[in-house]
């Protein structure tokens, strides 16, 4: 039987810091408000004259790379995972490719918002599985800081997204005991407009961006944060019971859980409820915000340099967002 494991993580982060306080200057928000309702006391903005997606995703991979033991040049495919790419098109993953000095080898973006890591890595999972491909990068990385809209409209959202790339070497292995058990996939798009940026418009409105669209405010980023929140809330639970049913796993069983690091309040929800213990859970909302694709794939690059991931640790990586979209995957480590 194939399986894939990952075999190294690695993450990036702009090297600007930007503090609750440094936002409270430019926007009608307090330190306070942002850590009550978020968790966040800071995020990482990038520095448009050195960060790209693709380079910060890069970077990244490199990491990941080294702590695999793997040179870029074993790689043989790419899944990117961004709703803030570089280019319309193409996607993220050939810049990675031309970056990491790679020709030839096929490369994927990914556009499932926050629960886009997990659906990179189960679509590299199930290519490793068929015996597709050997080594693959997945990669999930945000430059949402220049998405944003800034002005005290848009004050919800600009206090909690952040910028920043991780990437995981998924490989191939025969060994039962050290791999992704499963991953789960699941999608709700009713709600396909409650966190949305709705221009530049094409198909849907006839032309691809207009003056109005700007104008009306269109090309900013719309979120229902209580829509989003109360089924955030139900969500994350359900999809990780599924990945440890699928298993036969119990709750206990879990060592770590990574959730997508959407709001402090959501994570510690979900960990009261499942009765989960707060060292089991990681949490770095505070020093991140919200970045999206990027989130779980840094949550778990820190933890890995911590010291928190194992050898035969029964991990969780699980979504919620946009889509609404939401995954989980089931790692024994
Ligand atoms: O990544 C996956 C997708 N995203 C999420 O999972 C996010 C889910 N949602 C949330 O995390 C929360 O809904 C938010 C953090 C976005 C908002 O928290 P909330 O407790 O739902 O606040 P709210 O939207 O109900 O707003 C409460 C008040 C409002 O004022 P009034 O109407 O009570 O006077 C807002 O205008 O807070 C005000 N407010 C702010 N005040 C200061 C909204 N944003 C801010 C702000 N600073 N930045």
């Amino acid at each position: 039987m194939l399986y894939s494991r990952i075999t190294g993580t690695g993450h990036y982060a702009p090297e600007r810091v930007v503090t609750n306080q440094q936002l409270e200057k430019s926007i009608n928000t307090t330190d306070q408000w942002i850590r009550e309702r978020t968790g966040i006391e800071q995020r990482h903005f990038f520095d448009p004259e050195k960060d790209t997606v693709a380079n910060m995703g890069t970077r990244a991979a490199r990491v990941a790379l080294e702590r695999a033991g793997l040179e870029p040049e074993e790689v043989d495919f790419i899944v990117f995972a961004t709703i803030t790419p570089d280019y319309y098109f193409p996607g993220c993953g050939v810049l990675v490719q031309r970056e990491l000095g790679l020709t030839g080898i096929g490369a994927l973006d990914i556009r499932n918002q926050c629960s886009g890591f997990i659906y990179a890595l189960s679509v590299a999972d199930q290519f490793i599985k068929t015996g597709m491909y050997k080594n693959v990068l997945v990669i999930g990385a945000e430059i949402q800081s220049s998405v944003l809209d800034m002005s005290d409209n848009g004050r919800a959202m600009a206090v909690i997204f952040g910028d920043g790339a991780g990437a995981v070497v998924l490989q191939a292995t025969s060994d039962p005991e050290h791999r992704i058990l499963s991953t789960h996939l699941h999608a709700e798009g009713r709600y396909a407009e409650e966190l949305m940026v709705k221009d530049p418009g094409g198909s849907r409105a006839g032309r691809w961006i207009t003056k109005e669209m700007i104008d009306s405010g269109g090309t900013n980023p719309y979120m229902n944060g209580q829509a989003v929140f109360k089924q955030a809330i139900i969500r994350f639970p359900e999809v990780i019971r599924e990945a440890l049913e699928k298993n036969g796993c119990q709750t206990s069983d879990l060592d770590l859980l990574v959730p997508h690091q959407a709001n402090l309040r959501i994570t510690t929800h979900v960990q009261e409820s499942m009765g989960l213990p707060e060292e089991k859970v990681v949490s770095n909302i505070q020093r991140f915000g919200n970045t999206t694709a990027a989130s779980i794939p840094i949550a778990l690059s820190e933890a890995y340099e911590e010291g928190r991931v194992k050898p035969g640790n029964l991990i969780c990586l699980a979504a919620f967002g946009s889509g609404f979209t939401w995954a989980s995957a089931l790692i024994k480590w």
